[in-house]
């Protein structure tokens, strides 16, 4: 069923009497579209939208994002409803680590720390030892001990990046993100040839060869920070382009330029379709109708929980 709104009242006047009505709270992603950044009650990245889940006083949790941040927040509060517009918003990176495989890797090798990217199932999450995003992978990593063995998952190139940074060798999980593995290298020299005072930023999702040029490699509030506090005043951004909404509103006064996908499309930058299946008028249905829902057994919240706890505490 499909709730209309009274015509009177526009959608985001419906969403805040809601909201109101039932204690819920929107947890937007900076990839969201902006009309659903402009209605959420806190966006951030996910290191930070987990935090905000973890703390939130809110009966109802609305995730608008994808399907494993919605996971996080229920794993982080099982008596809670915790709602996600549209259950297809899934993710390729979560997508690239079956649990079946990965237990098999896991067996092979018994005496290696699992870390996993939160981008991954609640499953996986159950077989990780601690779980980190990429705000805090570096102190996560440096927190293993030295001498113990580490498979990193399901990221291959967060956990390329990661061992350049700390040095450390790991068992990588070959798996990617189709957004931050769809830049291509050649159009954005060309743009950079275009605009030579540039910065170009990238996430660290992002292929080798894209990071190689960057002149500045971080998370999503990263890069945001870098962005507000730099002398700098033109930057390529190698990220999903919704983050450019928020990073546009911080700076107006600088330029943002996404940086090109390899394959011609009409926005010239790499749009998360995972993220975009939510619309304002989803988000508005599924708090309406308090549905869909995530919902996970006790005995697997139980066990994914601890792992997230574990880089809630580092963090
Ligand atoms: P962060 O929000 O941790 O930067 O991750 C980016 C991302 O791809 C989320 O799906
Ligand atoms: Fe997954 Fe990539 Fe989309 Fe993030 S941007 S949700 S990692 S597919």
């Amino acid at each position: 069923m499909t709730v209309s709104t009274p015509p009177e009242f526009t959608l985001q006047e419906e969403l805040a009497q809601l909201k109101k009505e039932k204690n819920a709270v929107i947890l937007a992603h900076y990839y969201q579209e902006p009309e659903i950044q402009e209605v959420a009650d806190f966006i951030g990245d996910s290191l930070e939208l987990a935090k905000k889940a973890a703390e939130t006083p809110a009966d109802i949790i609305v995730f608008a994002g994808v399907h494993f941040m919605a996971e996080t927040a229920k794993i982080l509060n099982p008596s809670k409803k915790v709602l996600l517009p549209d259950l297809n918003a899934g993710c390729s990176l979560a997508d690239s680590c079956p649990p079946k495989a990965f237990r098999e890797l896991k067996k092979q090798y018994p005496d290696h720390v699992v870390v996993t990217y939160i981008n991954c199932s609640a499953e996986i999450k159950t077989l990780s030892d601690i779980v980190c995003t990429s705000s805090n992978a570096e102190k996560v990593i440096n927190s293993i001990p030295p001498e113990k063995p580490i498979i990193f998952a399901p990221d291959k190139n967060l956990g390329k990046y990661l061992m350049q940074k700390t040095g450390r060798k790991m068992l990588l999980w070959d798996g990617a993100c189709i957004v931050h593995e769809a830049f291509s290298l050649d159009k954005l020299l060309e743009l950079y040839g275009q605009h030579p005072s540039a910065k170009i930023i990238a996430h660290p999702e992002s292929e080798d060869h894209i990071l190689k040029v960057a002149n500045y490699i971080g998370s999503t509030s990263g890069m945001l920070n870098f962005v507000k506090n730099t002398e700098h005043d033109t930057f390529i951004v190698a990220t999903e382009a919704g983050i450019l909404h928020q990073m546009q509103k911080d700076v107006p006064w600088k330029t943002l330029i996404p940086a090109p996908a390899k394959e011609d499309n009409t926005c010239a930058c790499s749009e998360c379709a995972f993220m975009k299946m939510n619309t304002l008028e989803k988000l508005y249905n599924c708090l309406a109708e308090e549905t869909p829902e995530i919902t996970l057994s006790q005995d697997l919240m139980k066990k994914a929980l601890r792992p997230i706890e574990r880089m809630l505490e580092l963090s």
